[in-house]
């Protein structure tokens, strides 16, 4: 658990509610946490299901492991602390967006599953829908997709601590929706995070 460090602060409501929000909207926030190997097809999926969602007049956003880094979390790397230290802050951004109403998409490794199930617990609390995605493909398929060329780099020993190869991945147990991204199709990966929104009253039928 991360140290509070401010004293003396105090949470402070506005008049205009969650609810108000998603009235406003027409529709209703979560988090859609996408975890997985790099190169799994975390960011292929969210990007293929926000055109989706746009298209049935839901408001998204994106939260992606390369963007995010490059942005506010560019003081981390990848240490076991700074992984942990880079989900909790993506966890805490995410739950500000589901709280002003939006969808959000969140992909990253983030290969602990503690790190995950804090994110999880963060949500509860304050009633923020949270649903994990198992973005999951053999290491030997994300290698031999190697889109940034990093697994070749890692196995050269160009980069270190490199997840799958010599750092951790600790598949989710429990996870919302389990994609098997070397098996299914990208059309079908959308179609059963679309069919589960749907059947769990996330998004409306439109
Ligand atoms: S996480 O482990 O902290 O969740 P995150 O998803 O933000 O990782 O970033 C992963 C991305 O950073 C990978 O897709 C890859 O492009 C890049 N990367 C660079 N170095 C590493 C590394 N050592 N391990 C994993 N990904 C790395």
């Amino acid at each position: 658990m991360t140290e509070q460090k401010a004293t003396n602060v105090h949470w402070h409501d506005g008049d205009i509610t969650r609810e108000d929000r998603a009235r406003l909207l027409g529709q209703k926030g979560a988090t859609l946490w996408f975890t997985g190997l790099s190169g799994s097809g975390k960011s292929t999926v969210a990007v293929a299901l926000e055109k989706v969602l746009y298209e049935r007049g839901k408001l998204t956003y994106r939260l992606d492991g390369d963007n995010v880094r490059l942005g506010i979390n560019k003081n981390l790397g990848f240490s076991a602390d700074d992984r942990t230290e880079n989900i909790r802050r993506i966890g805490e951004i995410a739950k500000l967006f589901v709280d002003s109403g939006v969808i959000a998409l969140s992909s990253f490794i983030s290969p602990y599953a503690a790190d995950r199930d804090r994110v999880r617990e963060l949500h509860m609390e304050s009633g923020c829908a949270f649903i994990e995605i198992f973005v999951d493909c053999s290491l030997q398929a994300a290698e031999s997709r190697d889109p940034k060329g990093l697994y070749k780099k890692a196995r050269a020993g160009e980069i270190k601590n490199f997840t799958g190869i010599d750092d951790p991945y600790e598949p989710p147990q429990a996870a919302e929706i389990h994609l098997r991204t070397d098996k299914m199709s990208l059309e079908q990966e959308v179609a059963a995070i679309v069919d589960y929104l749907l059947a769990h009253d996330l998004i409306a039928a439109s």
